[in-house]
């Protein structure tokens, strides 16, 4: 292996609309699943299905599984007396059935196993638990959110100070302090968890093999093999096709260890454990609810002088995750005061997880109705607003931004929506009983390449390459868009590039996560084949390979790399109902260079539905009296679909970020979700001159209004 540093790509297949590369297998039905594998597999899967803790904190007293036994096809039960042992149980989430502990409603407390799935499902109901509840917390308000964490998500500071924010408040011409609110919100990709789990034997050695539904299969081993003592050779993890993901599967929550620990007790027969939608809502991790007080002052005409953003938030007792709400706020906009905090109420419920631009989505939508507060308290239009606050620099680490064109997007959306006929006051355009408005809001993502990618390029008989990488796509068309990468990177069609993904006997690959994904794998490929190609010329033996990892152009070191979008939005609430349409909705991005225009359209119509969503519809209720969500279905947990977006669009500028990536590019996973809420929000506020503070908007929020 060799790190080989990367000389800008050469486009010819990147920039087009290549097909899907597995699209047929895709709409043929081909495509296997994880809960799908039947080869590969080696014999009959018992069936696995998890028994869940119904107190929120306390012990299990007692595991009785004779009913359960007695049922036809059930084989075995397990529990916290039974189970195999784990040699490291620090991670609080995924060290299950160690001892009687419960630490949160949902948790795993027994495993039933069975020889079909309804058998394994009644077998569970079967079980009988005696429990010693004790007291629980399961409610974020803000006075239990106090709990200072060493650093937020993935290692950011907790919190940062410049200057004096107090004093510029004081001085401030005008001030907008206010509270902003997010709700809980529970990942929900099209196809649920699900895992294959089975032991063997090699050379004396124990080996375990998975096909599971992750974002990484890499990740998966390297939280496995601390725990279970094992060599990360002794564990094979597949995923060749995933069904979304959102970061729910972006670390292996606690069924991908269930299914390991039952599967070491069936002498080698594979368990198959496929979470049900309803235990998403309990086990798969989901997105903390958030509380963002915000101070802005400003000069008169809205020249920034201080950014204040305090966020609570929760975690949760049997293991630490920490959203990184205010880090956008860090770096948006110019303001010589700033500060951003974190605090935490630790609770026992379950572990809070990454969901589609964890921090940048709650945070921004605070950040983003804040601005929207300022423009009016200063009576300045809100793009204006955003160009009197454009940084030179970035305001966190002092660096140039390599291309932020945040500017560029906000002036080519209000082109495209029509912004100079928006009427400059609220509350005046009517259409029927239908009030009408127009809001703006910006979005910013982070360029992430993750460290520690390796791709293989091998020669094959007749011209052809086999490209390897064990990365995984997760809908997101990151097979095709590595397959064009990998193309160009030889100077080869498409065709002649023979992609292998998703295994983790292939070369080392980061997760799908933090719109990295792209980056970081296609970096490695480019690598891998220039390096190829340096060494063995351009008609090279069949079977010759080449094995390297990217290494970044020095310049990065000198630049802060982000994303950058303006989402635009048109509401429509009803005046006697409270009822809000999104007729229009449009983003317009700065993201690098788009590999494949198809796919990357895909991911910001799909975020920016996202963000509608989370705007609108998206809440898991938590009941704290139990301490369990008890939106546990589609029907109570509303996501957006067809008939709540009518005339969506996403559009990006023409540039190539080849400092960041030899490919130009900087990721598109994430940013579409971002400040998409904020947009709605502040056109339903310019619709009926209401201002909401926290999502969802529900009709029920514009009723209240008098001036009907
Ligand atoms: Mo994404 S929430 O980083 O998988």
């Amino acid at each position: 292996m060799t790190a080989h540093r990367t000389r800008p790509l050469r486009v010819r297949s990147v920039g087009t609309a290549l097909g899907r590369v597995d699209g047929t297998e895709k709409v043929t039905g081909r495509a296997t699943y994880a809960a799908d594998h039947a080869d590969g597999v080696p014999g009959d899967v018992l069936h696995l299905w998890l028994v869940q803790s119904t107190i929120a904190k306390g012990r299990v007293v007692e595991v009785r599984p004779e009913h359960a036994l007695s049922h036809p096809g059930v084989v075995d039960v397990i529990d916290h007396t039974s189970a195999p042992r784990l040699v490291d149980t620090e991670n609080g989430e995924l060290a299950i059935l160690q001892d009687a502990a419960v630490g949160f409603r949902g948790q795993i407390i027994a495993l039933v196993l069975a020889e079909t799935a309804e058998a394994a499902r009644e077998g569970a109901a079967l079980v009988e638990v005696s429990y010693e509840a004790a007291a629980h917390e399961a409610e974020l308000r803000e006075d239990n959110a106090t709990y200072r964490p060493d650093s937020v998500n993935p290692d950011l500071e907790t919190d940062t100070f410049q200057g004096d924010v107090d004093a510029a408040l004081r001085e401030a011409d005008v001030v907008v302090e206010q509270t902003y609110r997010t709700a809980y919100e529970h990942n929900n990709p099209l196809e649920p968890h699900a895992t294959i789990a089975w032991w063997g034997e090699v050379d004396g050695r124990a080996t375990l093999s998975m096909f599971d539904s992750t974002q990484g299969v890499h990740g998966v081993v390297a939280s496995l093999v601390p725990m279970l003592g094992v060599e990360p050779d002794q564990i094979r993890v597949r995923a060749p096709y995933v069904g979304g993901g959102f970061g729910s599967k972006g670390e292996p929550h606690a069924h991908v260890m269930a299914a390991a620990l039952a599967a070491r007790t069936t002498n080698g027969r594979p368990v198959r454990l496929a979470v049900t939608r309803q235990q998403m809502f309990s086990l798969t991790g989901y997105r903390t609810a958030t509380i963002s007080r915000f101070r802005l002052g400003a000069r008169s005409d809205g020249t920034l002088t201080a950014i204040a953003h305090d966020v609570l938030e929760q975690s949760s007792v049997v293991r630490e995750f920490a959203e990184q709400t205010a880090s956008p706020t860090r770096m948006m906009y110019a303001a010589p005061n700033r500060r951003t905090t974190h605090r935490l109420a630790r609770l026992d419920v379950a572990v809070p997880s990454w969901m589609r631009a964890p921090g940048e989505m709650p945070g921004m939508f605070a950040h983003e109705v804040a601005m929207d507060e300022l423009a009016v308290a200063c009576g300045v239009d809100p793009i204006v607003l955003r160009e009197r606050n454009e940084p030179d620099l970035d305001p966190e680490t002092g660096k140039p931004f390599n291309n932020r064109r945040l500017l560029d997007c906000l002036h080519r959306g209000a082109e495209r929506f029509g912004w100079d006929a928006r009427p400059r006051e609220a509350r005046t355009q009517t259409d029927g009983d239908w009030w009408v408005g127009t809001g703006v809001a910006a979005a910013t993502y982070p360029a992430m390449k993750t460290p520690g990618n390796l791709a293989r390029v091998r020669s094959l008989e007749g011209g052809g390459y086999a490209v390897a990488i064990g990365c995984v796509d997760i809908g997101t068309g990151a097979r095709t868009v590595l397959t064009q990468i990998a193309a160009d990177a030889l100077g080869v069609e498409a065709d002649a590039v023979d992609l292998s993904i998703a295994d983790t006997r292939l070369p080392s690959a980061s997760v799908a996560g933090g719109s990295s994904g792209t980056s970081s794998w296609g970096s490695a490929i480019v690598a891998a084949a220039q390096l190829f190609r340096d060494d063995h010329g351009a008609s090279p033996d069949p079977g010759v390979e080449t094995t390297a990892s990217a290494e970044d152009d020095p310049a990065a070191e000198s630049h802060a790399f982000h994303s950058f979008g303006a989402v635009f939005a048109e509401t429509r609430v009803h005046r006697w109902t409270g009822e809000i349409r999104v007729p229009r909705l449009l983003g317009v991005y700065s993201v690098g260079r788009v590999i494949n225009p198809v796919t990357a359209r895909s991911q910001f119509l799909g975020g920016l539905v996202m963000g509608l969503s989370a705007g609108l519809f998206e809440e898991s209720y938590r009941d704290s009296r139990f301490g369990h969500v008890v939106t546990q279905d589609l029907a109570s947990y509303h996501v957006a679909s067809h008939a709540d977006v009518l005339d969506v669009d996403a559009e990006w500028l023409e540039e190539a970020d080849e400092i960041f990536t030899p490919m130009g590019s900087r990721g598109v996973g994430e940013i579409g979700i971002v400040g998409t809420a904020a947009a709605v929000a502040n056109a339903t506020y310019h619709a009926t001159g209401i201002r909401r503070r926290s999502i969802p908007l529900t009709p029920d929020q514009f009723l209240d209004d008098p001036g009907t």
